[in-house]
């Protein structure tokens, strides 16, 4: 078996583990990978020339060579922007094999818009909202803020490397970013329609589950740390930290998002033509009247991945071959009891400018831990880095914005919390940035019960 994966962050080294773990896999190409992918066994890091977007026609055309070239048996996508774009559209004329929704389906990523219609169509409980598109809708947009009692919520339509929403008390602030997106083009055309969404209050879910368009097999829920500061003090990030299972979140609670939710979303795409194939994410506000839907993603969640994935006792690849075969209801998936925590150590200056180059210290004492991983997310061979060799040097550098996700297992969400700030306590770069409070709250509702 001959795997291809697309994408080098902190979720792709979680899922590049769980794929290679299993000693199946005779090789695992990661494009473009990064360190930690490079030192799992049978991985090797590929990257394209320097330029080449995941998004263009070009680049997709690049990656299905490549599959072809080295026989791939399976390609996995990673991030977002290659099934917006259509790879999956593309290997599919070409006869290969791939996890991934269609561009349609993705669509429920890639249009905010689209996603808030198909729920409508289909009864599902989200934010009210109102959709307004070009320049001269920017009046129609703030007299509609002003219909709604605050906090105010408004999203750019489309992919905006998740920089894309405001959530805000100020209205001033709102109006500002309706401005940002519909006159001043901040987000180029994924900003020239946006959604103002009323604001839902209570806490988030994250739900992943893979299909094939008829079986959906949910995976055990997680909860992200959006902000980026201790109490959700500070920036939106793409998060911080990330826990599994939830312990407030009972079996019927996931029985009733999947019944009012994931099914009717599932089954409504496959009516608009094309099945949903690999993992739809859920981003879930548990209201006071009940679930109702934040955001759709059309691949696993970051750093969600990196707390569910540890937990999961079977073979990641047999049931991407399954959903790739229309056969998911043929395989079962076992979980592991013990919990998992998820913490984000981030570069110096993240969200906004994370520095590049500092040196990390510790990676192989914080990863010999039992029971921990010390996923890599935004780093580099500090050659490879600089430029001037082949990757190779054995010091690793900071070299985006996330940089590990390191995850901890333990009996219950405490101990693992326990385990994950003991391993990063190992690990070392100048100005890193985590939060200490990932899990914290709902290990010790767990501890009170
Ligand atoms: P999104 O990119 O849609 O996931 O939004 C980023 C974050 O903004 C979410 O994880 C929420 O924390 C927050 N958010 C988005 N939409 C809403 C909403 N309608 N009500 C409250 N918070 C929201
Ligand atoms: N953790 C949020 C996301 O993956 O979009």
């Amino acid at each position: 078996m001959r795997v291809l994966l697309i994408g080098g962050g902190g979720r792709e080294h979680a899922i590049a583990w769980s794929i290679t773990k299993g000693g199946g896999v005779d090789e695992l190409i990661a494009i473009p990978g990064n360190p930690g992918i490079g030192s799992l066994p049978n991985a090797r890091c590929v990257r394209l020339p320097e330029g080449t977007s995941l998004r263009s026609p070009e680049g997709l055309t690049a990656l299905a060579d490549l599959a072809e070239s080295e026989s791939i048996d399976l390609t996995v996508v990673g991030p977002e922007d290659p099934l917006v774009a259509g790879i999956a559209n593309k290997f599919a004329s070409r006869g290969l094999r791939l996890f991934g929704p269609r561009s349609n389906p993705a669509k429920l990523e890639g249009s905010k818009r689209f996603a808030k219609e198909l729920m409508l169509d289909q009864g599902v409980p989200t934010a009210a909202s109102g959709s307004f598109e070009g320049a001269e809708a920017a009046g129609d947009a703030k007299a509609y803020l002003r219909s709604l009692k605050g906090p105010w919520v408004v999203k750019a339509d489309g992919l905006a490397a998740g920089k894309g929403v405001v959530v805000t008390t100020e209205i001033a602030e709102a109006e500002r970013w309706v401005d940002e997106c519909l006159v001043e083009s901040r987000f180029g055309s994924a900003g020239s329609a946006v959604l103002i969404e009323e604001y839902l209050d209570g806490p988030e879910l994250s739900l992943l589950c893979l299909t094939d368009g008829r079986e959906i097999l949910p995976l055990p829920p997680a909860r992200d740390h959006k902000r980026l500061l201790d109490d959700d003090e500070g920036p939106n990030t793409g998060g911080m930290g990330a826990y599994s299972p939830v312990p407030t979140v009972s079996d019927a609670l996931i029985d009733q998002v999947l019944d009012t939710i994931v099914e009717p979303v599932i089954s409504g795409i496959s009516k608009s033509g094309d099945d949903f194939c690999g993992v739809l994410y859920t981003g879930l506000v548990l209201t006071e009247e009940g679930p109702k839907v934040l955001e759709f993603n059309v691949r696993f969640g970051d750093p969600e991945a990196q707390a569910v994935l540890p937990r999961l006792d079977s073979d990641l690849v047999e049931i991407m071959l399954a959903c790739t075969e229309g056969r998911l209801g043929q395989v079962r998936a076992a979980w592991k009891q013990e919990s998992c925590v998820t913490v984000v150590a981030a570069a110096s200056g993240y969200p906004d400018s994370p520095r590049k180059g500092d040196v990390i210290s510790g990676l192989d004492a914080a990863g010999a831990r039992p029971g921990t991983y010390v996923f890599h997310a935004g780093t580099d061979h500090a050659e490879a880095a600089r430029g001037d060799g082949d990757g190779s040097s054995a010091e690793i550098v900071t070299a985006g914005g996330r940089v590990l996700a390191v995850s901890a297992l333990g009996d219950d969400l405490g101990q693992a919390r326990d385990g994950a700030y003991e391993a990063l306590s190992e690990i070392g770069f100048d100005g890193i940035q985590f939060r200490s409070d990932i899990a914290r709250s709902a290990a010790l509702e767990e501890e009170s019960r």
